[in-house]
């Protein structure tokens, strides 16, 4: 060990050496880790460069450290509909405040990931860019905005950002320093993915439910595959054979047909390597261009991402192939614009102290109607009703870090997670059960109806019989004439929910973005000024302390 404590010695010198020319501060704005797994990649070709990368949250930066920085990336996802990642609201507040200092001696660049498929993309990377320029700091390269399949165009970036950093460091280039690559686990991240049996697919929902929500487990025996309770499952799904069919009928083609520049037939990267559900950007511009139908047409000149919302609601990408167009579209070119078939994320549903050799997801299948079709969604269907025998869907662990059980064992949680947002609550209790953690919990669920959606009801009330959920609130929003959700058993109850708030309590949500997470933070605000006697602005700086002290955590989608 000496050898080592020596070694480490000589690394912190030459690092220290050559830090004040040439550290590059590498910020991350992260909902779901892909934001921090890029910085991660990205210090590695700073160090390659001869740069020293110094990574961190956008959570743990100080805004007046952050104005001494010479040279920094930003690296940021963006959150639901153009919000900032949890992590970078509260530097995002203070940088964009009137009282932000001068960024004059600053070299910057801004990597941006986010989806096209919500409004606001790549917005919180669009931010950052817009206000560093405005506080006088210097652009290195121009931005990057990457969609979900950011891996090539962002590392494609990288590459050509750090020269342009070592360029403005003054840096020589040379390595400091080549660490070993450590060898991979399988499943550990989305480039090495694992096989791993589907032991269980089970129906949670009522025969009579309008929703299939399943619970699936998958064995990890011998895996080696380690995930705490918070984290989520990535799963990359196989599109559904009869629209492979349709796909090929339409475009008069065998599913053996070879594509040039690919090693697969047509009917194999149909299936398993291209998305052929959700419509690129690139096929939606090219059918705009080449079709007389007048709908498509108009919301493309018009720019407007509400109406192409509505239109493209429920169509695929053999709609899109079945406008009337003015050109026929040939295999290679329509293969060209596909885009990858993407892993899906779920939230783990088990904790593996309770599992240790399986892991559990709760998902509500995709299905609907439309345009006299029947329609699926693409992973949910796959793990509900196509897995073949013997097939092994390929999985792995997405860290989610900033989501955890409290590290206090006696710190309360309240836990608001309607519908399939149960999820990592389910992992929670089961964490908080094997480790015999003493702090009070509380659910919040709720669904259409009790006969038929109260999926997991028999743990939850053998949780509450046992003391392990000290409170069990229930919204079920379609038993009776108005609708009841869970942000109104939180105002029902606002007393005790703020009494647990001063008690230190950890506040969770997790489920639908859009509607659910919003009324349901409108309902904390609510709940502080009202329970807590606080004024609007005191009930902001309530929660603003919440988030800082990261009390107030989200998982939504
Ligand atoms: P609804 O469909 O009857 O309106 C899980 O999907 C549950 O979330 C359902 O009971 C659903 O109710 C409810 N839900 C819908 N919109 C919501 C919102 N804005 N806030 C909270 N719950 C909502």
């Amino acid at each position: 060990s000496r050898l080592l404590v020596l070694e480490d010695k000589q690394q912190t010198t030459a690092g220290a050496a050559a830090a004040a020319t040439t550290q590059l501060h590498i910020l991350f704005g992260s909902q779901t880790g892909n934001a921090e797994a890029l910085a991660q990649s990205a210090a590695k070709a700073a160090r390659a460069k001869g740069l020293v990368p110094v990574v961190q949250g956008l959570g743990e930066v100080d805004i007046d450290v952050f104005a001494t920085m010479r040279h920094v990336l930003i690296i940021t996802s963006t959150y639901g509909e153009g919000e900032m990642p949890d992590n970078a609201q509260l530097f995002w507040d203070a940088i964009s405040a009137s009282t932000a200092p001068r960024l004059e001696q600053m070299h910057f660049a801004v990597l941006a990931i986010g989806d096209t498929g919500y409004d606001g993309f790549c917005q919180a990377g669009k931010f950052f860019d817009m206000r560093l320029e405005q506080l006088g700091a210097k652009r290195v390269t121009d931005r990057i905005d990457c969609d979900v399949d950011y891996e090539e165009p962002s590392e494609a970036w990288i590459g050509g950002a750090m020269p342009q950093f070592a360029a403005s460091a003054g840096s020589s280039g040379t390595a400091l320093e080549n660490l070993p690559e450590a060898p991979v686990i399988p499943g550990s991240n989305k480039q090495n993915p694992y096989a791993a049996a589907l032991i269980t697919n089970k129906r949670l929902s009522g025969a009579d439910s309008g929703k299939d929500i399943r619970h699936f487990e998958f064995d990890l025996t011998d895996s080696g595959l380690k995930y705490e309770a918070g984290d989520a499952l990535g799963v990359f799904p196989v599109n559904d054979a009869v629209l492979v069919k349709l796909l090929l009928t339409q475009l008069k083609a065998d599913y053996d047909m070879p594509v040039p520049g690919f090693d697969r037939s047509l009917g194999d990267l149909l299936t398993y390597q291209f998305e052929i559900s959700e419509p690129s950007r690139k096929l939606i511009d090219w059918v705009g261009q080449n079709t007389t139908n007048q709908e498509l047409r108009h919301v493309l000149q018009h720019d407007d991402k509400d109406a192409m919302g509505v239109w493209l609601w429920g169509k695929d990408t053999l709609d899109l192939l079945q406008l009337e167009l003015t050109r026929s579209l040939s295999v290679p070119e329509f293969v060209a614009l596909l885009r990858p078939l993407q892993h899906r994320a779920y939230s783990i549903s088990s904790s593996q102290k309770a599992h240790p050799n399986q892991v559990h997801l709760t998902i509500a299948s995709v299905r609907y109607h439309s345009s006299g079709r029947a329609r699926n969604g693409v992973c949910s269907t796959y793990l509900a009703e196509r897995v073949g025998r013997g097939e092994k869907p390929a999985i792995f662990i997405s860290q989610n870090k900033a989501f955890r059980v409290p590290a206090k064992d006696d710190a309360p949680m309240i836990m608001v997670g309607p519908g399939t947002g149960i999820a990592p609550f389910r992992a929670f209790l089961q964490e908080r059960q094997a480790t015999g953690a003493s702090g009070k919990n509380w659910l919040l669920f709720g669904d259409q109806h009790q006969e038929h959606d109260y999926i997991y009801q028999d743990e939850l009330v053998a949780w509450h019989q046992s003391g392990l959920l000290t409170r069990l609130d229930l919204a079920f929003s379609r038993d009776q004439s108005e609708k009841i959700y869970v942000q109104n058993r939180m105002l029902e109850q606002g007393a005790e929910l703020f009494a647990w708030l001063e008690q230190g309590a950890y506040f969770y949500v997790c489920g639908d973005a859009s509607r659910m997470a919003k009324d349901v933070d409108h309902a904390l605000y609510e709940v502080i000024t009202r329970f807590g006697g606080l004024s609007e602005e005191g009930a902001a700086e309530y929660v603003d302390k919440l988030k800082k002290e990261k009390r107030y955590l989200r998982d939504v989608y």
